[in-house]
């Protein structure tokens, strides 16, 4: 029995996660479902975002479909969705950047660097270490080199090398392992590759990046493809999975009903490929080309759609594949 953990968190993530979970049991009647409450809200019934129970629950399933958490700007409270990177070792968190003449896979390391957690403050100064280990840098290399050479493609090394020195580091181990794996590279510093990637898309296949970089490049890539209502991601590790949009949990549409359900039902088709239903996720894509092609989105992407309705009009598309 595949058991998928369904957190939808906060905000948007309680409207356009339950889409994904109807696009999944549509597709895989057989999957058991169970919901994890997580997140600021539970925080504030609680006091307490993420209980080591639930770390328990997210171990055990087979992959995680999770919406997203709202992170106050409070000093004391951490991102629970780091935190739960850092549990379950979710160390390759992959973005891809797909739509008209765009086909971009970003590989963001998503365990250490400036999300190290390492950080403190005092009167006059506050601090982030910035860490950055062989071994991270390692098996972030080794993963995109591995799906630049499924794509039979090229791999970018985005670094800020020129400045930082525990970025030089990081660049040279990417280096090096793309010279093992004989994976074709180019190395670029991140500020005019994220230019550059806007301006260029065509000539970009895989990009590998630092945490923080990742982070902002592919918020910005998103520009190229429709916004952030578009972007779908994995998370990643040896023995676990978590699938989530890219966005955040919007609290200013939240509760609205007009939240782009897409990059959630992405996510749900990149959970599939994981699993190994790969033509599940691509009639996935197809459905949702579709309901563009239609008319039918929601209104960030020029629609006029409501959630549900453009959910609706996937799982419509589907059944008529
Ligand atoms: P955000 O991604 O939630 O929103 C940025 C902008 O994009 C907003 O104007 C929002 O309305 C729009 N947007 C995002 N997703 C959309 C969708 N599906 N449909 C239509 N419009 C959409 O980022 P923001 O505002 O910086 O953060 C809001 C909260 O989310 C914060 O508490 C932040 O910490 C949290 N966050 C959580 C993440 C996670 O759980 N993985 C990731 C990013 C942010
Ligand atoms: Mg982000």
């Amino acid at each position: 029995m595949t058991s998928i953990a369904v957190v939808v968190g906060d905000g948007i993530g309680q409207e356009v996660i339950p889409v994904a979970q109807d696009v999944l049991s549509l597709l895989h009647p057989e999957y058991e479902f169970y919901p994890v409450e997580i997140g600021y809200g539970k925080w504030k019934k609680t006091g307490v975002a993420c209980t080591p129970d639930d770390i328990v629950l997210l171990r055990d399933a087979d992959a995680i479909i999770f919406g997203a958490v709202t992170t106050p700007p409070a000093a004391d409270y951490r991102s629970v969705v780091l935190e739960i990177r850092k549990e379950l070792d979710l160390y390759a968190n992959l973005r891809p950047i797909k739509g008209d003449g765009v086909d971009i896979m970003i590989v963001r390391e998503n365990t250490e660097g400036l999300y190290s957690g390492i950080e403190w403050q005092e009167d006059d100064r506050a601090s982030t270490l910035r860490v950055i280990t062989r071994k991270g840098s390692e098996r972030i290399a080794r993963a995109a080199c591995r799906i630049a050479r499924e794509r039979g493609n090229h791999l970018t090394i985005g670094n800020k090398a020129n400045v930082i020195k525990s970025d030089a580091f990081f660049r040279d181990i990417c280096i090096k392992t793309a010279e093992e794996e004989g994976v074709p590279y180019t190395t670029a510093f991140i500020d005019a590759l994220t230019l550059d990637v806007l301006m260029h898309p065509e000539r970009y296949d895989v990009i590998v990046t630092t945490n923080i970089f990742g982070d902002i490049l592919s918020d910005a890539a998103a520009y190229l493809v429709g916004g952030l209502g578009m972007l779908p991601s994995a998370n990643i590790g040896d023995s676990h999975a978590l699938f989530e949009p890219v966005h955040g949990s919007a609290p200013d549409i939240a509760g609205k009903g007009i939240a782009n359900p897409v990059a959630a039902i992405r996510s749900a088709a990149m959970l599939l490929s994981h699993l190994g239903d790969i033509p599940g996720a691509t009639l996935i894509e197809e459905a949702i080309r579709l309901t563009a092609e239609a008319g039918i989105t929601t209104p960030d992407t020029g629609g006029k759609a409501t959630t549900k309705e453009a959910g609706a009009a996937v799982i419509d598309a589907l059944l008529r594949i």
